[in-house]
């Protein structure tokens, strides 16, 4: 769908917590991600890790969001599309062992994010039913929609797919529906990360394992409009704004996008099911809670 060059979607997330091993323990024992050393956390996908987590000086917050892309010669294909749009923009260069070739970049609303192709990943997939495969989407928070969209349509080359209400859902270089969403609601940060897992089951058995160790369903479940997937949400360790979800609508040219007033729900609706109720007063807190990292490193 996209013309020019284009990420295929979201590798991993680094964020900053205040208890590292606390949120370690989170992670690997509730959200089902497996420790791999260095504070990485894999899923069940072949990708390094989906997370990364380091001790946060101040207050939990997100550090860096990377973007895969496939090869050398697309990195640096982005790379000349990113560095106009950037408020600073790194040169393409070996990342480091292991890390893969890529670049570093932050843009006007202070997000650090990372274009990465040829990493060492996982010779395996977990065999795993209740890990998270993949990261499936972030939602970013926006003032500035213009200069949001600049970064992730003209840098990173995604396409905006579907509009709902303040929501900009943004389709990359794969069959996924989205894998970025722009909510326009004059903040400057994190709205939350959705882990995908493999099926509906797998995301009931998280909800049941969340709510058990403490962490209940702030949202959900149900499923979305644009993009059709299942979600829950919760307040995740340090209240981290987490969503499960599943069956995201697979598209290809033939996709017909819509606007707003198509993806409305009748009233006293929030879902394509009906069934969930609207979401917790601490979720609409929390999707607005996390900044993105302001110090260096
Ligand atoms: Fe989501």
């Amino acid at each position: 769908m996209s013309m020019g060059p284009a990420v295929t979607g979201v590798r991993c997330v680094e964020l900053d917590v205040r208890d590292l091993p606390r949120a370690l323990e989170f992670y690997t024992q509730v959200w089902k991600l497996t420790d791999v050393g260095d504070n990485g956390l894999r899923g069940s996908g072949p990708a390094a890790h989906l997370l990364k987590l380091r001790h946060a000086q101040d207050r939990a917050c997100v550090r860096r969001v990377t973007f895969d892309a496939r090869d050398r010669e697309q990195v640096e294909r982005l790379h000349r599309n990113v560095a106009p749009v950037a408020v600073r923009c790194g040169a393409p260069a070996m990342l480091g062992e292991g890390a893969g070739y890529g670049f570093d970049f932050t843009d006007s609303e202070n997000r650090r994010m990372r274009v990465v192709c040829d990493v060492r990943d996982h010779a395996s997939r977990l065999d795993d039913a209740d890990a998270p495969q993949k990261i499936a989407h972030v939602n970013f928070n926006t003032a500035d929609i213009d200069a949001t969209l600049a970064i992730f349509c003209k840098g990173l080359g995604l396409s905006v797919i579907d509009e709902s209400g303040p929501l900009v859902f943004l389709h990359g270089d794969n069959t996924d529906h989205n894998c970025v969403v722009i909510a326009k609601n004059g903040k400057t940060t994190l709205n939350h990360i959705a882990f995908e897992m493999r099926n509906i089951d797998a995301v009931m058995r998280g909800a049941g394992r969340m709510k058990e160790a403490g962490y209940p369903v702030e949202w959900g479940p149900g499923r979305h409009g644009p993009g059709a997937n299942v979600f829950c949400y919760f307040a995740g360790w340090e209240e981290a704004p987490l969503e499960y979800t599943c069956d995201i609508e697979q598209v290809d040219a033939a996709y017909v996008p819509h606007g707003p007033d198509y993806w409305k729900f009748p009233p006293g609706r929030a879902d394509r099911w009906g069934f969930t109720d609207p979401h917790s007063p601490r979720w609409k807190r929390i999707q607005d809670l996390y900044t993105f990292a302001s110090d260096a490193g």
